[in-house]
């Protein structure tokens, strides 16, 4: 751990190929660096691609008796364990505590994929599937306690073209997220924190 560098803690609950790609991306940076990874869910692939990138991982176990924010601060824990700067989720699906933003200064990013303020929620490739919009999108922002409401950083559109299956959509926007976020991570983090 690089105590010169912007430390990154990426939550996440999936496949992980947003993770996988900032992972990647931070690897070898001057000034970055991914130093864990948490997840909800016990069998989230994430884990493994952390595990291969040699990133510490963890399942952060939510027992029954655990409130929202009891939950949080087992992240909490972790995350203040490896001095992170900025929390980054990453089909993160599961909403975060108001006291985990102000334990972490709101220093929160996510990705969402569509051109937010439209299609917010867990469904967004579908709803914008459905709605038949001819070009939808991507977006990373900040995160507030909304759903999907915090500051918008940047936003990138993806076409849905009349030969699209839904399955071809969301495949072409997940390729498309997997290298815009790291992208947005490395500029907004570099100019938000440019006295480092
Ligand atoms: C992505 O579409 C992301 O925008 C959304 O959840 C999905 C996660 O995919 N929040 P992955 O786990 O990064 O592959």
């Amino acid at each position: 751990m690089n105590l010169n560098k912007i430390r990154l803690g990426i939550l996440a609950s999936g496949n992980g190929s947003n993770a996988d790609s900032i992972m990647s991306a931070f690897k070898d940076h001057p000034k970055i660096e991914v130093v864990c990874v948490l997840s909800n869910k016990k069998e989230a692939m994430v884990l493994e691609k952390a595990k291969v990138k040699k990133v510490n991982s963890f399942y952060v176990r939510k027992l029954k008796a655990d409130s929202a924010e009891a939950y949080d601060q087992k992240l909490i824990n972790i995350l203040q364990e490896f001095e992170v700067d900025w929390v980054v989720c990453a089909g993160y699906m599961k909403l975060l505590t108001h006291f985990f933003l102000k334990t972490m200064n709101y220093k929160v990013l996510n990705i969402h994929p569509s051109l937010l303020p439209e299609f917010p929620g867990k469904n967004a490739y579908e709803d914008a599937f459905s709605a038949k919009v001819k070009r939808s999108g991507c977006t990373v922002h900040l995160v507030d306690e909304g759903i999907d409401s915090g500051r918008i950083i940047s936003q990138k559109p993806i076409e849905l073209k009349s030969e699209d299956t839904l399955e071809s959509f969301k495949e072409r926007g997940l390729a498309i997220e997997n290298k815009f976020y790291p992208e947005v991570i490395e500029i907004f983090l570099l100019e938000e924190c440019n006295d480092i």
